[in-house]
């Protein structure tokens, strides 16, 4: 059983990852033998969809780009989890994070193959409230097109996903309320996927 995180930052290794790297932890520490694998987008050029059709007839795009290194990633039947986190950017998702959603039609057309996937989502401003559950409901809309199991952070808190706060004084490391909600995230998706796929 896998579960993916993607970092949707431009900046590799930054708040965005950290944030992700603290959820995928407590997902692999609430079930053992998960096999857990975060994946930055700042590693790879992936650019938006441009309707050309080609996925309608098969699991193929026309662009020759990084997305195709994500296609036996996301269509492998052992997947069971999938963590979206993104910098929060004017209110939204990161242009790198549209650009993936997008891309993803091509599973969406060819069988549902993410469907019941459980879908968590991250979301890291460098303001308190600055946008992070406007940017995570747009990724949820993405993933409940796709037939995907969408969650909460569950329990205790159990809103809409983990809202981290980069801008704290001290450093992310620091915002122990966001923190928490990226452990329980992670909690929350291993324990559903484990419901739905173990
Ligand atoms: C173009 C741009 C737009 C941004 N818009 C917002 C915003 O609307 N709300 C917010 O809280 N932070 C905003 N930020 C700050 C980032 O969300 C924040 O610095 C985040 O921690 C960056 O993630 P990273 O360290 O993984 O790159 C913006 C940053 C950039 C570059």
């Amino acid at each position: 059983m896998k579960i993916i995180g993607v970092s949707c930052s431009p900046r590799k290794g930054k708040t965005t990852f950290y944030a992700l790297e603290v959820c995928l932890q407590a997902a692999k520490e609430t079930i053992s033998g998960i096999d857990i694998r975060l994946i930055e987008l700042s590693d790879m050029k992936i650019h938006g969809c441009v309707a050309c059709g080609k996925c309608s007839k098969v699991l193929e795009c026309s662009q020759e780009d990084d997305f195709v290194k994500m296609i036996p990633i996301l269509s492998d039947p052992g997947l069971a989890g999938l963590v979206m986190a993104t910098p929060v950017y004017f209110g939204s998702m990161t242009s790198q994070c549209k650009a993936f959603l997008d891309r993803c039609v091509m599973f969406r057309r060819n069988g549902f193959l993410l469907r019941n996937k459980v879908g968590g989502v991250i979301a890291v401003g460098g303001f308190r409230s600055g946008g992070q559950e406007l940017a995570i409901q747009s990724i949820h809309a993405a993933m409940l097109v796709q037939d995907m199991i969408v969650v909460s952070e569950g329990k205790p808190t159990s809103h809409y996903g983990a809202t981290l706060w980069s801008g704290h004084p001290d450093g992310i490391e620091k915002d122990t309320v966001g923190l928490e909600t990226a452990r329980s995230l992670g909690k929350r998706v291993a324990e559903v996927a484990t419901k739905m796929h173990g």
